[in-house]
């Protein structure tokens, strides 16, 4: 029988998740995944990846993907990643990831990867569809797979992505015997779906919001008070949270309930006038990202040491996702170098 771990540490549960290097991080990652991963860390064995591997599925310029997958990991220290209580590093890095991809492309189904949602979303309208975006979901369960993860802390659009997951796996050890850990999606009770402040019937995100109905980790507090004064709600004028019916006014009031620690239905309680709740959000808001937005100042001050502190990730991660694919190798029957 194969070990389910690469290696044990009995106390602490596995936690792997990433983000795409797709440009300025907005409200939505901090708010649905980034803030979790930096409570994970140190209770939990933390993996996080920026996966470039997977950006190559859209148009994007070398230079720029480059530049951005360096300022996504700036980013995420900035938030409080901490190298010494987690493992940072960049999915490229670690050659596995594509390798154990192709073993679970080789178990994954048309008909599964056909029903993924975003894969619908983005392709919709277009005749030539890239492979790379069809199997993008099997090298994201690869990057999970890879680490041993028990929990995968993302926001709610990920989370068939991470049922896919748990199939394939699933699936895999049913075939080949007890190989991976089958994992399990994290997802937060507020912030888990933040809304476009001008669209508030779809999500903040970087491809399709618009700048006015997205807030930016990095945006100024002017730039922040101004968006949420500008959020589109809705007429009826009582403050009440109710997604379904006033989804503007309740992505305020989740806002500013994740934001100070409360639940949306009691953040509603102490307001009777929007333009009091918007003030206090924007307030709120812009006190969140203070202490990331200066530590953003002072890593960028000191450009050399995230490159040191990503080959010091990738090296631990590749550790980790080598015993797990060349356990996996081994089960499929590859034979593997002398
Ligand atoms: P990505 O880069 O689109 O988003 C990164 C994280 O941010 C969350 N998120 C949101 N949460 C709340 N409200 C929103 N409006 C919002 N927009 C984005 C996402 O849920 C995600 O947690 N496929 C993944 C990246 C990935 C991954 C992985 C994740 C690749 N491999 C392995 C987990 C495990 C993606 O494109 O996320």
């Amino acid at each position: 029988m194969f070990p389910t771990r690469a290696y044990d540490c009995p106390l602490m549960a596995r936690v792997l998740s990433g983000i795409q290097p797709s440009g300025d991080l907005h409200l939505g990652n901090y708010l649905g995944a980034i803030r979790n991963w930096v409570e994970d860390q140190g209770d939990n064995d933390a993996f996080y990846c920026v996966v470039d591997l997977h950006a190559l599925t859209l148009d994007i310029d070398p230079a720029e993907l480059r530049a951005r997958t360096y300022d996504t990991a700036l980013d995420l220290l900035a938030a409080g990643l901490d190298p010494d209580r987690c493992t940072l590093f960049v999915q490229s890095h670690v050659v596995q990831h594509s390798q154990m991809a192709w073993l679970l492309e080789c178990t994954a189904t048309m008909g599964e990867l056909q029903r993924m949602t975003q894969f619908k979303e983005k392709t919709a309208g277009q005749e030539s569809i890239r492979v790379g975006l069809f199997i993008y979901p099997v090298l994201q369960t690869a990057d999970i797979v890879l680490y041993d993860a028990d929990r995968v802390p993302v926001g709610d659009d990920q989370r068939q992505h991470v049922e896919l997951a748990r199939d394939v796996a699933i699936r895999f050890n049913r075939r080949f015997g007890d190989v991976l850990v089958v994992p399990t999606a994290t997802i937060p009770t507020t912030g888990a779906r933040v809304m476009d402040l001008q669209h508030p019937e779809r999500k903040m995100s970087k491809s399709v919001s618009s700048p006015l109905g997205t807030i930016l980790i990095l945006d100024d507090p002017a730039e922040i008070t101004r968006k949420v004064k500008k959020a589109v709600t809705d007429t009826d004028g009582e403050v009440r949270y109710d997604p379904e019916h006033k989804p503007g006014l309740s992505n305020l009031l989740e806002l500013l309930a994740v934001a100070t620690g409360r639940k949306p239905a009691e953040v509603a309680a102490g307001y009777t006038r929007y333009g009091d709740l918007k003030t206090d959000t924007a307030e709120a808001l812009v006190e969140l990202l203070r202490p990331l937005q200066a530590r953003r100042a002072e890593l960028a001050a000191d450009p050399g040491a995230v490159p040191a502190l990503l080959a010091r990730g990738a090296a631990k991660a590749r550790e980790v996702a080598a015993a797990t694919y060349d356990r996996a190798a081994e089960a499929v029957g590859l034979l593997g170098p002398a």
